[in-house]
């Protein structure tokens, strides 16, 4: 029986998030240049790949690229969104690729066919009166920049962003009415090349690389904030980080100096771009290092003028903290590698499942920002089976979901969290970041591709299908 009792807000944003390259596919068509996310393989070197750490900056023999392809979304989008909306969608949380745009990135004017494929995009949005949410940059920077200028390390590529901003903003004008600037920007802490275009170099100091990048991102950030309520006042624009709460691993002073210490680190980019400036902590930290940002009076001024409407996150987990000296069992091998909560179990990709954690990080974001935040990913990266009659049964993906939204529904309904919206990542199955697989699924539709690249990319539906657009339906009254 549904609660009705515990319904989300009217107008709430219910949905799914993709990425222009772990769908689109198509890399080479219609001007498109080549971009970081291309070059990055499946296999064994990715991870060292986005770490920045093994540089590779072309197609190398030997491995398999599947951005290449991906799911093909650039030729299905219209069955695709067909499908979105048939599950009831509002919104439908998708990315730009950058060098559909701007192939070079650094080109003065724009490859008009890029331009028109995402209005075809958002055209086919709205016909369906969904709203689209268009990440700007999701962890791709054009090859081009990286090769010529060293990625985000260099200020130059804040006009360029600029550029690449001005021109979305403009042709999309009354189209787009929600937009992020950069994806999980705190990525670049972790995986550099993916977020910021950087390769190290032999010796380089590799936090002062990623801070500086990280703060021309920042600016470039606010100035498109400033350009697009320049452009139309309506615009609401967000930042976005990859979040999940820091426990400490026990109550021991030091492991609770280390939560702290790791959260203030993760926030740290969000609270520039929601309050306007850096913390004092990281300022200390900066100097204490000799850490140079290049920071000018103008980026103080402009980062303090152009804060972001609303704060976006995804949240897959929480995460624990420990002081160096502590005994416990750490986990290798992700982004967020740490000392393992003893109290929760994992996914098959080892992610800690914490659905209560999501309501004390939804807590935690708003009572930090005050501002509205929007979930704009979650879900469960799951291998799925598919039964000689073609369906898949994926329980554990809707038992997942119902748990973390009804977590979702106490930090609204019960804590007064001011939350716009919810998409789950990869409504329809999709390359995983992580690593590059096909098998890593967190869709609604299943689509037939492997990790190989062999499949026929037909979609069909899965049992979460419906389950999703009767949780839509209900605005989230109905989680059975
Ligand atoms: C987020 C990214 O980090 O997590 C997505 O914004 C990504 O691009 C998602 O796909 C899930 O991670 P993965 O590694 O399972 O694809």
């Amino acid at each position: 029986m549904a609660d009705t009792t515990k319904r989300f807000p009217d107008g709430f944003l219910w949905g799914g998030a993709t990425a222009a390259n772990q769908c689109e596919g198509a890399y080479n068509v219609d001007g498109r240049g080549l971009a970081n996310v291309d070059v990055t393989p499946h296999g064994k070197d990715r991870f060292a790949v986005v770490a920045g750490e093994r540089k590779m900056l072309d197609f190398e023999d030997g491995y398999y690229y599947p951005a290449q392809t991906g799911i093909d979304f650039y030729h299905h989008y219209k069955e695709d969104i067909a499908l979105f909306a048939e599950m009831g969608f509002k919104t439908f949380r998708m990315s730009i690729a950058w060098t559909r745009i701007f192939p070079n990135g650094d080109e003065e004017q724009p490859n008009e066919a890029g331009l028109a494929f995402y209005e075809e995009v958002f055209r086919t949005c709205q016909s369906y009166g969904i709203e689209p949410l268009v990440t700007i940059t999701h962890f791709d920077c054009p090859i081009h920049l990286i090769k010529k200028y060293g990625g985000w390390r260099s200020r130059e590529l804040i006009e360029f962003y600029k550029r690449l901003a001005t021109t979305l903003f403009t042709r999309y004008k009354g189209l787009v009415k929600y937009w992020l600037t950069f994806n999980e920007i705190n990525m670049i802490l972790h995986l550099p090349f993916m977020g910021a275009g950087i390769v190290f170099d032999e010796g380089e100091d590799h936090d002062a690389a990623k801070y500086k990048a990280a703060h021309n991102e920042l600016v470039a950030s606010a100035w498109a904030t400033k350009i697009a309520h320049e452009i139309d006042p309506e615009v609401k624009i967000g930042c976005m980080m990859a979040a999940g709460t820091y426990y400490p691993y026990s109550c021991r002073p030091e492991d609770v100096r280390a939560a702290q210490v790791d959260t203030q680190k993760e926030l740290c980019f969000i609270d520039v771009q929601a309050r306007g400036k850096y913390p004092n902590h990281a300022l200390k930290d900066f100097e204490r290092r000799g850490i140079d940002l290049g920071m000018t009076d103008e980026d103080a001024q402009l980062l303090a003028e152009n804060t972001v409407d609303f704060i976006s996150f995804s949240y897959y987990n929480t995460r624990t903290s420990a002081a160096p000296d502590t005994e416990c069992e750490r986990t290798q091998g992700n982004a967020f590698a740490g000392p393992k909560n003893p109290y929760l179990k994992s996914s098959e990709w080892g992610w800690a499942l914490d659905p209560l954690g999501f309501r004390i990080t939804l807590n935690d974001m708003y009572d930090r920002y005050q501002k509205p935040l929007f979930v704009v990913e979650n879900g469960l990266g799951a291998k799925d089976t598919v039964e000689e009659d073609g369906s898949v049964n994926d329980d554990y993906r809707i038992d997942y979901l119902r748990a973390h939204i009804e977590a979702m529904r106490d930090a609204v309904v019960e804590d007064g969290v001011d939350l716009m919206g919810y998409t789950t990542w990869g409504p329809i199955d999709l390359v995983s970041a992580g690593t590059g697989e096909m098998s890593k699924r967190y869709g609604f539709i299943y689509v037939d591709r492997d990790d190989a690249g062999n499949g026929t990319l037909a979609r069909s539906k899965k049992k979460s299908f419906d389950w999703y657009k009767k949780v839509i339906a209900s605005n989230g009254s109905d989680l059975a």
